[in-house]
């Protein structure tokens, strides 16, 4: 008799029954997220082959000062045009089921994104916090006076001056060899700790010390969930890995988790 095969058996059912009841069970949460949640709103990864900005553009070149130094028209560019594909995505549905998730929470909720983007915010999440800064700001390199940018600003060949001390204005994000932003990693990192669960979505795990923070999670012994089509770094670590896209996952994690109640 040949060997009976299921088809309605769904390899992800377990994974997220388990995340479901993890998720069902704690009272806070810390939620860590990378480019990947972003990816199905067509704002490309960094360190995916062909697509990612990594795999066409040297990193030291466009994200470190020394490279904003030697050429500020070609990384004010790069950043308009990224700040340009920004405004134009919209949330996706692994952005609108993190907002969903938070009310569950409420101030027991945390959500750190290594994204320069909006779109957690425009998804309705309020209690995001930005490691890597955000496209949406900028400084002066010089004198770190705020500038707000103007219409022609975006269209400037070189980054436009500061009109209190003549500096050149830079994108307000985290450039390689520079420090977070002061503060803001010693706070991930005592929630990390003290939240109950962690859930990590979306990010290659590869870039410290953002990439620490499940670990610190772990160490702590709180239960990991990873959500990514690959397996991370991360994975290791993780009490339970849901394998699959931001966008269909976390819908169907909330989905679980509703019909629970
Ligand atoms: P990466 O580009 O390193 O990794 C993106 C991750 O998202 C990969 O693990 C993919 O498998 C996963 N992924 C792709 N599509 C996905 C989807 N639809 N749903 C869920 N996951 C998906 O991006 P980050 O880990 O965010 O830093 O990179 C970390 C930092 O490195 C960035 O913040 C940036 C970069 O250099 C700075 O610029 C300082």
């Amino acid at each position: 008799m040949p060997e009976s095969t299921d088809d309605s058996l769904d390899p992800l059912d377990l994974p997220l029954a388990r995340a479901a009841a993890i998720l069902r069970e704690a009272t806070s949460l810390f939620v860590l997220t990378g480019a990947g949640v972003s990816a199905e709103s067509g704002v490309p990864t960094f360190r995916e082959a062909q697509t990612g900005h990594w795999a066409r553009f040297d990193p030291e070149t466009l994200a470190s000062p020394r490279g904003f130094a030697r050429n500020p028209g070609l990384v004010w560019g790069w950043y308009m045009s990224r700040l340009e594909t920004v405004e134009r995505a919209l949330p996706n549905a692994g952005h609108l089921s993190l907002a969903r998730l938070e009310p569950r929470f409420g101030q027991r909720f945390a959500l750190f994104t290594q994204n320069v983007d909006d779109l957690h915010e425009r998804a309705g999440s309020r209690r995001v916090s930005h490691l890597h800064g955000s496209l949406a700001a900028y400084r002066c390199r010089d004198c770190e006076a705020p500038h707000i940018l103007r219409p022609e600003d975006r269209s400037a060949a070189s980054p436009p001056a500061c009109p209190l001390c003549g500096g050149r204005i830079r994108p307000g994000v985290v450039w390689f060899g520079e420090m977070l932003p002061t503060g803001l990693f010693e706070e991930a990192e005592r929630l990390a700790r003290t939240s109950e669960a962690c859930l990590v979505a979306g990010t290659s795990g590869v870039v410290r010390p953002a990439a620490d923070l499940p670990f610190i999670a772990e160490r702590a012994g709180r239960p990991v969930i990873e959500v990514n089509p690959q397996p991370t770094p991360i994975t290791d670590v993780a009490t339970v890995f849901l394998p699959g896209q931001g966008g269909e996952v976390l819908p169907r994690l909330l989905q679980r988790l509703d019909e629970a109640r």
